[in-house]
């Protein structure tokens, strides 16, 4: 069986990884994938990322099923192609991913639905943006509407903050977000006290499997400073989504969006994943959306999965979601980012890396920006590698990461030396 996974970072590193693990798959193909897909077991890349080539490569190879990694090709409606020539492909329609491509479309969505948010108000011209954020007195956080990589999310501690946000956002587009149909519009919304988490679950249009839970580290520096990342490390499981939260979050959020997105005619099928706030009392609030796996959360949470993943897209693919139980390694999963200097603003490439350490049971290095160039390992993007390790403890699980981070080296190197933080500061006050 061929498979096609599209992308090329580390979250589609390890979707390569762990379904070229099933006993029926002879090649996973990654277009365009990096330097680790193209030197992993039964992977190879795909030099192609025209959706209707992608299309014409799966016919000509009888590929049996494709899943896509990144927002991008969802919002350009891959799914809705491959769907029309027949294709099997697991990710949302066009429709059904605005959930994550349009955050004004998001928060209409949840407040019509009554699905636990932040109060907000949309804007597309500056003048009533500044007069609400002057109206509202508590702290705002101002986000751009539409694809923004990460960024586009300014939380305001001050009136000031706000108001120069929406200036960047609504005149000068300053984080070349990518628009939608309705041009350049701010979401403002109320700041939520809590603690953060990721809840990612596949959705087969009706029927809802929730994956491990797990926790991401956005900030570039430790202790959660510095500016925002796409993530510079996660872990799972997350202890913050305790048994009562889980069944909360799947009763409040996770199926009131499923049905809803139904009724109004665009089912959802792929991968969900709601970024939480969740506070003491353990009311979980959403974010945000994303129409697809979380990057890095991807990498814990598949080094823990022991189902095989092929058999969980098929029954994904068929809607025969609810015949699916998912088996877990019970040990800690966590993965440390390694980073290009000038990550995020604007990395170094072309470093080349040393020390990469052999893959073990229990520590696999997955890669994002990297290439192969006459056989030397070089760095191509702002995250280079996540380093994945598996522990009886969170404790042993981020000694093991962090054992294997220091014997790899690029130039400039960036990483933060406290992944698992919080998680660590919970166990301690139990
Ligand atoms: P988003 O892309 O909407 O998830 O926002 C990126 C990051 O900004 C989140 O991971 C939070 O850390 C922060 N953030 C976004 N919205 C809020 C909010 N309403 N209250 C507090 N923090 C927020
Ligand atoms: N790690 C956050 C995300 O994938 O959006």
């Amino acid at each position: 069986m061929k498979i096609l996974v599209i992308g090329s970072g580390g979250r589609e590193h390890a979707l390569a990884w762990k379904i070229a693990q099933s006993p029926r798959v002879k090649t996973v193909f990654v277009a365009p994938g990096n330097g680790g897909t193209a030197t992993t077991a039964r992977v190879r890349n795909l030099p192609i990322t025209d959706i209707e080539r992608l299309g014409d490569f799966c016919v000509a190879e009888d590929v049996h099923l494709t899943v896509v990694g990144p927002e991008g090709p969802l919002a350009a409606g891959v799914v809705d192609h491959f769907r029309m020539r027949r294709l099997r492909i697991f990710g949302p329609t066009r429709a059904a991913a605005q959930l994550e491509s349009s955050k004004a479309f998001a928060k209409e969505f949840m407040q019509r639905h009554r699905i636990p948010t932040a109060g907000h108000r949309t804007f597309s011209d500056p003048a009533p943006a500044h007069a609400y954020i002057d109206e509202r007195s508590c702290a705002l956080v101002v986000k751009a509407d539409g694809l923004a990589a990460g960024k586009g999310v300014v939380v305001a501690a001050t009136a000031q903050q706000a108001h120069a946000a929406v200036d960047d956002m609504l005149e000068r587009n300053s984080y070349g977000v990518q628009h939608g149909e309705q041009g350049a519009r701010v979401v403002i919304e109320d700041f939520l006290e809590g603690e953060e988490a990721s809840f990612i679950v596949l959705v087969d249009g009706q029927h809802v499997l929730p994956l491990a839970s797990s926790q991401d580290h956005k900030r570039l520096r430790d202790g959660d400073e510095g500016p925002n990342t796409g993530g510079m490390g996660a872990y799972s499981p997350a202890p913050v989504v305790t048994p009562e939260v889980h069944a909360r979050v799947m009763r409040e959020i996770i199926v009131p969006t499923v049905q809803a997105m139904a009724a109004e005619g665009h089912a959802y099928t792929g991968f969900l994943y709601a970024g939480l706030m969740i506070d003491r009392q353990g009311r979980a609030s959403t974010l945000e959306f994303n129409c697809r796996l979380g990057d890095p959360e991807t990498q814990p949470i598949l080094m823990r999965l022991k189902s095989d993943l092929v058999q969980v897209l098929d029954a994904a693919i068929d809607g025969k979601l609810d015949r699916v139980e998912l088996q877990w390694d019970r040990r800690t999963a966590l993965s440390v980012v390694l980073a290009a200097p000038g990550y995020p603003e604007s990395p170094r490439l072309g470093e080349v890396i040393e020390g990469l350490p052999a893959a073990a049971e229990d520590l696999q290095v997955f890669h994002a920006g990297t290439r192969l160039e006459a056989g030397a390992l070089r760095t191509s993007g702002g995250r280079v590698l996540a380093v994945t390790a598996l522990g009886d403890s969170l404790r042993m699980a981020q000694s093991r990461a962090y054992t294997g981070v220091r014997q790899i080296h690029f130039e400039g190197m960036q990483f933060r030396q406290d992944i698992g933080w919080r998680a660590l500061k919970r166990q301690d006050r139990a």
